[in-house]
């Protein structure tokens, strides 16, 4: 299976977030020595630099199994419990989206946790019960967009809280060439090269943009990917040279031409823009305040003269 190659399987295969790899060789070593499981672990960032990647490469350096679920589909406190029962000794769960669980759901994984127990309640009202259900000594590593949305209960109970950062131009151009290499596709330096620029410091969209160049070289019967098909074929699918789609240039021209540049509500550029307020924050914004193209001021979000020149206004 191609999909599952492009994903690195050992630390050492992974690319990138050099600080993350050193933070979690050493946690690695230190649980493996004393033959325990590895602290609970938050990954914080942008979405696409490789939280999901990262659990599962846990999971194979420990010897452990990993199973991966999102909050979201862990609204009844049934869903958790089940999960929670099946796992082993040092296993790791994997919950994306973890700042979205249900308040019910969140107060079984704090003893789950701390104590390794789960804490059930048996009836209703003044007849209730409550009964404890000791579990195998696992592993939680929590993903999320937005550090600042979990409560502090749910924080305070992770030993590892790690971010994850934007990727180099070189870091994202050897994912590229790796990625080639699965897909049996032929990339010149360059052809990769153009793709990681354009990528906006994002494992998951160089890999995707990969995958249509590759379409558009196959149907015009080019043998390998230099950079003028890099650029032609990203062009025809509207990703400009600094990486940009076509959202996120809406949402700068909305915010140029309809407020002034700004400073403008994340609420109103969603409305204007029929975007979703939450995608915009979490999705597109943070790579266009990481190049500069937008600031967050007190009074809202601002387009900056980077921007403004990028589009083409004067
Ligand atoms: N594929 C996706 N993300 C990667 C990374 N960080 N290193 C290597 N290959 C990857």
């Amino acid at each position: 299976n191609q999909e599952e190659g492009i994903r690195p399987q050992r630390l050492d295969d992974y690319i990138g977030q050099k600080e993350l790899k050193s933070v979690l060789h050493i946690a690695i070593q230190a649980a493996k020595g004393r033959n325990e499981s590895l602290d609970h672990l938050l990954l914080y960032g942008p979405p696409g630099l490789g939280k999901t990647t990262m659990s599962l490469i846990l999971a194979t350096e420990m010897g452990v199994n990993c199973k991966i679920t999102a909050a979201p589909a862990l609204e009844r406190p049934r869903d958790i419990m089940g999960i929670l029962c099946s796992l082993k000794e040092g296993d790791i769960l994997f919950i994306d989206e973890i700042h979205r669980m249900t308040r019910m759901t969140e107060e079984l994984l704090y003893p789950a946790m701390e104590d390794y127990r789960l804490d059930i309640t048996i009836g209703k009202g003044q007849t209730a019960k409550t009964r404890s259900i000791p579990l195998p000594k696992f592993t939680l590593v929590g993903a999320t967009t937005r550090v600042g949305s979990l409560t502090s209960p749910l924080r305070d109970r992770f030993g590892l809280i790690q971010r994850l950062r934007f990727y180099e131009t070189d870091e994202l151009t050897l994912i590229v060439k790796r990625t080639a290499d699965v897909l049996k596709v032929c990339v010149t330096e360059e052809g990769a090269e153009e793709i990681a620029r354009r990528s906006r410091g994002t494992p998951r969209i160089a890999n995707r943009l990969l995958k249509r160049v590759r379409d558009y070289c196959q149907v015009n019967k080019v043998e390998s990917i230099d950079r003028k098909f890099a650029e032609e074929a990203l062009e025809v699918f509207n990703v400009d040279p600094m990486g940009l789609d076509w959202t996120d240039r809406l949402v700068l021209k909305v915010m140029i031409e309809q407020f002034n540049g700004g400073p403008v509500g994340l609420e109103a550029v969603a409305s204007a823009t029929g975007e979703d307020a939450q995608t915009i924050e979490e999705v597109y914004e943070p790579y266009l305040l990481q190049i500069g193209y937008v600031h967050r001021t007190p009074r809202g979000r601002v387009a900056t003269v980077a921007a403004r020149k990028h589009l083409n206004y004067e």
